[in-house]
């Protein structure tokens, strides 16, 4: 008996050093820019599902790649990090990360901002895991065609010069960016696609910023006014300094449905400042750039990196040729706004 006991004393002292000799795992988040809405919205839901089990070096590279690169580099060497969790600046520094790492053993996980096929191919330590673009600009026509109504018979309404096309400018983010590129290509050929006769008065780059929506809006407007029907923005924010331009010249109502506005806008992200100007009448629908199925991505990518636990049979995605998984969003407007964020947000 008194062997048995000692023997469990034994045991349990055991595990607590062993358990104190375990270090918590550790992962280092790399950010392009700490001023973006969605990343910020994104960041905040990779935290709260990985704080409790890792240790998290975040750091921001305020739009330099040099920055970002530094950042890396200290990180893998000086700090022997294993896994790195990349939204990087340049897209084409991919295969300098990717392999760095290699070098230091250690796995990386880009998100939001893609790799070419070129750097992911034949690697094994990588993964990407971003949106499906192309079915968001496909979901924003979906939403202009539901605005609009028949391709041959445009709804009055909305079709302010009555001439059976819709015209209709987009607000662009950064150049290059494969958000940017699909969705703004999408959006129109799927409109078109569908019998609509689509008249692009104009292509705006904004970079994904609200401050610069508005000031291209100060500089723009005036010379579209009398033509524009509807306002595609590849992102929410873009979309509210569309709104915050139009609110301040008198030319969005105030407390109407949305339907009296005088120009449709359209968003992509489903942020709280999107759902907030769908709330108040401003803003027609969003493209849920869903936030929390990338992050459940992300973090199977972790699992497997950290005890080998499979990437396959997931329901919400597949893993595709060179390690890329893309989440697909649903569409959004007044009627389907998110519980969740009517009960945080009460009017
Ligand atoms: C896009 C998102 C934008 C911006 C961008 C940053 O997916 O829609 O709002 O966050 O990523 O790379
Ligand atoms: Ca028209």
């Amino acid at each position: 008996m008194k062997n048995k006991i000692a023997r469990n004393i034994f045991m349990m002292i055991g595990l607590l050093l062993s358990s104190c000799g375990e270090s918590t795992p550790s992962f280092s988040l790399f950010i392009y820019n700490s001023k973006d809405t969605f990343i910020n919205e994104l960041k905040k839901v990779i935290l709260h599902r990985t704080d409790s089990e890792y240790d998290v070096n975040i750091q921001y590279a305020e739009k330099s790649q040099k920055t970002q690169m530094q950042q890396i580099n200290s990180a893998l060497e000086d700090e022997q990090q294993k896994l790195l969790l990349v939204n990087m600046v340049d897209r084409l520094s991919a295969s300098a990360i990717i392999e760095k790492s290699l070098v230091n053993k250690a796995n990386v996980i880009f998100f939001n901002r893609e790799p070419l096929l070129d750097d992911m191919d034949n690697q094994t330590n990588a993964f990407y895991i971003g949106a499906d673009n192309s079915y968001e600009g496909e979901l924003q026509a979906k939403l202009a065609e539901d605005i609009f109504g028949n391709p041959n018979d445009l709804n009055p309404k909305y079709d302010k010069n009555g001439d059976g096309k819709i015209q209709a400018i987009i607000l662009k983010g950064e150049l290059g960016h494969q958000d940017a590129e699909q969705r703004s290509a999408k959006v129109i050929s799927q409109l078109t696609e569908d019998g609509y006769d689509v008249d692009l008065i104009n292509t705006y780059i904004c970079n994904w910023s609200r401050a610069e929506a508005y000031n291209m809006m100060a500089d723009e407007y005036d010379k579209i006014k009398d033509s524009v029907e509807i306002i595609f923005s590849n992102n929410d924010d873009m979309a509210c300094g569309a709104m915050d331009y139009l609110i301040e010249k008198d030319v969005f109502k105030y407390n109407v449905d949305v339907s009296l506005q005088p120009v449709q806008l359209l968003g992509v992200d489903g942020t709280d400042v999107g759902y907030r100007a769908i709330r108040d009448g401003y803003m027609y629908g969003t493209i849920l750039n869903d936030a929390q199925k990338q992050a459940s991505a992300i973090i199977d990518a972790i699992n497997y990196f950290e005890n080998g636990t499979s990437m396959e049979n997931n329901p919400d995605y597949e893993v595709v040729k060179g390690n890329y998984i893309y989440i697909k969003g649903s569409a959004i407007t007044y009627d389907s706004l998110p519980e969740e964020y009517l009960m945080n947000n009460p009017e």
